[in-house]
């Protein structure tokens, strides 16, 4: 199990906690990532408002190349948003290890259960996720939803995880 205090890590990535330099990076790769619309973008603004939730993969000069975000809904549920990793870094084992720096921080703050919406299903599967219907989560706990434009449309996988 991954701790997201430790700072060391395999695989030539560290992962830890975001710092306030790291907004830049994160706002960068995840609206990188968005371009594709392999996720939705984010505002600089709403990247720093959720800072302290955020977790970031660093090289060993600790340039940011991976990050994710444990964002809490409600006393009982959280949920991994803006997870990415740079191209060149994926297939790596990053993006495994910081949905478990993400699963082991809301386990931290005592929370059973977290999910996910995604386009990649056997990612978040192989990690131990289950697939879920949506609408078995109350609508107004998904955050990401209300700003986006697909809101009805949405064609993203709701995944969960016992923790
Ligand atoms: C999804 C994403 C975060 C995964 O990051 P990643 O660092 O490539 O993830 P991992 O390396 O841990 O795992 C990816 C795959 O590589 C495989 N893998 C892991 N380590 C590996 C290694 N050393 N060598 C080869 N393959 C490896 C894993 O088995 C996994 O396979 P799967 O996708 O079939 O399950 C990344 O592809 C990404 O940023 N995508 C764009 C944004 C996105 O879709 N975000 C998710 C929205 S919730």
């Amino acid at each position: 199990m991954i701790s997201p205090e430790a700072e060391g890590g395999s695989g030539g990535f560290t992962l830890r906690r975001a710092r306030s330099q790291d907004v830049d990076a994160i706002f960068a790769l995840v609206n990188l990532m968005a371009a594709g619309e392999l996720m939705l973008p984010r505002s600089k603004y709403r990247i720093v408002s959720a800072l302290a939730s955020y977790f970031v993969a660093v090289d060993p000069q600790d340039q940011v190349m991976g990050c994710g975000s444990c964002a809490v809904l409600w006393t009982d549920l959280a949920e991994i948003c803006a997870l990415a990793v740079r191209h060149d870094w994926q297939r790596k084992g990053v993006g495994s290890a910081l949905v478990g720096a993400l699963m082991e921080e809301a386990r931290r703050m005592g929370i059973p259960r977290i999910i996910t919406l995604t386009y990649r299903i056997d990612f978040f599967v192989r990690l131990g996720f289950s697939i879920e219907d949506k609408d078995a989560f109350p609508r107004k706990l998904w955050r990401e939803c209300l700003e986006c434009p697909k809101l009805e449309q949405c064609d993203e996988t709701a995944l969960y995880k016992d923790l």
